[in-house]
């Protein structure tokens, strides 16, 4: 990837600071080793991982040539408690930077996915060091399928992963894109660092997929079956279940049922 074409589309503060590697085992590792000893908004970019991480210690797909895998370092002044509004924040910078870019309308699903249609497009992990209820940093990390082909995801996934590639039938330069993920991602830091997180969950839930869906959530040792009613202040997702009680889920796997 050519950094300097990144650096040259960067409109904002995000991205002001990019370390860049040809590889490296994970941006967000790699992230949150450097996070004391450089500034907000400094980004981490490699255009492959060797050990790249998803959610609930799986892995990431990250060959290089194709795809972007990203790491933001922020230190937001939220409660460490709503760290999910970092991971919905970036998947509607996400959204947005791809919608510009390669005009993709792509869908977000609780908490972190980006959709398009049934296929998982790209992931977010967000990852935070806390100390008692505070974010010292936070590594939003987010990786993006872009030019990869259907036939090149490892067999188990064929079937529910996507790239821009496979939904447009186009190449697209990689680095356009990164440029606008981290212009998006600056816009929608800002409003929530002025108090209006507000604006970030209403624009989520317009590009949700996963509100007034049934859905199947597996959060820790707990499973929940229920209709999707809402997201909260803090991100966490609202769950009618059959009694009638409503679940507040912090985290989770979460499937929409048919
Ligand atoms: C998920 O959907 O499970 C989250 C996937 C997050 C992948 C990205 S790629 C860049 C960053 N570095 C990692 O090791 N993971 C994230």
């Amino acid at each position: 990837m050519d950094v300097d074409l990144v650096k040259s589309g960067i409109t904002g503060d995000i991205g002001g600071k990019i370390f860049y590697y040809e590889t490296v085992g994970s941006t967000n590792t790699a992230a949150l080793e450097i996070a004391g000893r450089t500034e907000e908004g400094a980004v981490v970019i490699s255009d492959s991982q060797t050990k790249g991480r998803g959610r609930l210690g799986r892995c990431w797909i990250s060959p290089p040539g194709v795809n972007i895998y990203l790491s933001i370092i922020l230190r937001p002044g939220i409660e460490s408690g709503h760290i999910t509004l970092l991971t919905l924040m970036s998947a509607v910078a996400l959204a947005h930077a791809l919608k510009k870019t390669a005009g993709l309308a792509v869908s977000v699903k609780w908490p972190n996915d980006l959709m398009v249609a049934d296929r998982k497009l790209g992931g977010i992990l967000s990852e935070a060091k806390i100390s008692g209820k505070h974010i010292v940093h936070a590594v939003i990390g987010a990786g993006v399928n872009v030019n990869m082909d259907a036939g090149d995801f490892p067999d188990e996934i064929r079937a529910i992963a996507t790239s821009v590639k496979h939904e447009t039938g186009k190449n697209f330069p990689r680095e356009p894109v990164v440029s606008e993920i981290l212009n998006e991602t600056d816009r929608w830091y800002k409003i929530l660092q002025g108090g209006r997180s507000g604006e970030i969950l209403s624009e989520w839930q317009r590009l949700s997929s996963t509100l007034g869906r049934n859905v199947l959530v597996v959060s820790g040792l707990e499973t929940y079956s229920g209709l999707a009613e809402a997201i909260d202040e803090g991100g966490m997702l609202l769950v009618r279940i059959p009694s009638g009680e409503i679940k507040r889920i912090s985290s989770g796997d979460l499937t929409v049922l048919k």
